[in-house]
C-alpha cells in the first residue's frame, strides 16, 4: 500500500521548488497577460498555438511548454530571436518580444501543469520499446550516450540546461533532433545535441520521439523538487 504523503509537507515542497525556480508573482502575472491576448501587433497569443494552459498541440507538432524550466524558455526565445535557432513561426513572434517580456512568459509558463494532451496516434508499443532502450542505455557502438544520464531517468529534464522530455510531443521531438543533424538549431550548449542527433537515423529518431511521447508527465512542482534532492 501506498504511504500517503501529508499535504502540508506537499504544500511546503511546492513552495521551495517555486522559489528556487525564481518564482516571481507579478513577473508571471505579466507573461499569462502576453500568453493569452499576445503584445502589439506583431506578436500573437501563445496559447492559439501552444494550447490555453500551455500543453502543446502534439500532432501539429506545437510543443508542450507548461512546465518547462524558465531559463530554458527565455533561452530558447532568445535562440530563435537571434535565429541561433531557426523556425520561421517563432523567429518573428521572438523578435518582437524584449527580455523582460521573455523573462515573464518563462516564469507564467513554468509555473503552468495542465495534464497532457491528447494524441490521435495510437501508440505503437513496439516503437516505444525501441525507444526505451535508446533512450535508457543509448548505443555503445556508434557513441550515442543514454539520453537518461542528462535528460533524467524518467525524463523529466534537470534545472535549466537539460529540458523536460517526457510527455512532449512525438512529432517535435522529431522534429528537433532531424533539425540538429541539419543544422536548422545550432543553440545548445557546447553542440552536445547536434553530436547526439548526428548519429541517429530516422527509425531510432522515430523510436525514442515516441517513447518520451508516452511518459507520464509528473511535474508538478513537488515531483520535481524531490527528484532533485536525490
Ligand atoms: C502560430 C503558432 C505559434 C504561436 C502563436 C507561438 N508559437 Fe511558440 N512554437 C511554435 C512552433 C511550431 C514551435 C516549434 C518550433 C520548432 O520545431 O523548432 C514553437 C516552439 C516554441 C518554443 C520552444 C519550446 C522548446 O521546448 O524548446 C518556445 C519556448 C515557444 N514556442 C514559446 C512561445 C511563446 C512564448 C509564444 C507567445 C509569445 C509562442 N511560442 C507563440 C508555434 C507557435
Ligand atoms: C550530454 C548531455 C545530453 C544527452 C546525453 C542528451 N541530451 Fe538532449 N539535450 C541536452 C541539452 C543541453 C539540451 C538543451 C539544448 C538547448 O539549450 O537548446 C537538450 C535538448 C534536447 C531536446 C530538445 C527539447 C526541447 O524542448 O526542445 C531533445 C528533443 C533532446 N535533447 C533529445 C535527446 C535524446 C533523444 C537523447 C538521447 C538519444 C538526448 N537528448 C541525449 C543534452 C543532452
Amino acid at each position: 500500500m501506498r504511504r500517503r504523503i501529508p499535504q502540508r509537507l506537499v504544500r511546503a515542497i511546492m513552495v521551495a521548488a517555486l522559489m528556487t525556480a525564481g518564482f516571481n508573482p507579478a513577473l508571471a502575472a505579466s507573461g499569462e497577460d502576453i500568453a493569452h491576448s499576445g503584445k502589439g501587433n506583431d506578436v500573437p497569443a501563445c496559447v492559439a498555438c501552444h494550447g490555453e494552459q500551455g500543453e502543446g498541440q502534439p500532432d501539429a507538432g506545437y510543443p508542450r511548454l507548461a512546465g518547462l524550466n524558465a531559463g530554458y524558455i527565455e533561452h530558447q526565445l532568445a535562440s530563435f530571436a537571434d535565429e541561433s535557432r531557426r523556425n520561421d513561426i517563432m523567429a518573428p513572434i521572438a523578435r518582437n518580444l524584449g527580455a523582460a517580456d521573455r523573462e515573464a512568459l518563462g516564469s507564467y509558463l513554468a509555473s503552468l501543469s495542465p495534464p497532457k494532451a491528447a494524441s490521435q496516434e495510437a501508440p505503437d508499443q513496439a516503437l516505444i520499446g525501441a525507444g526505451q532502450v535508446l533512450a535508457q542505455r543509448g548505443i555503445w557502438s556508434k557513441g550515442v550516450p543514454a539520453c537518461a544520464q542528462c535528460h533524467g531517468t524518467s525524463g523529466l529534464g534537470v534545472g535549466g540546461a537539460f529540458p523536460q522530455l517526457a510527455g512532449q510531443s512525438a512529432v517535435y521531438i522529431a522534429n528537433q533532433l532531424t533539425a540538429w543533424k541539419s543544422g536548422g538549431r545550432g543553440n545548445d550548449p557546447m553542440h552536445l545535441m547536434k553530436g547526439i542527433a548526428s548519429k541517429l537515423d530516422d527509425k531510432q529518431i522515430n523510436a525514442v520521439a515516441a517513447y518520451y511521447a508516452s511518459l507520464p508527465i509528473g511535474v508538478t512542482a513537488a515531483s520535481k523538487a524531490s527528484e532533485a534532492k536525490q
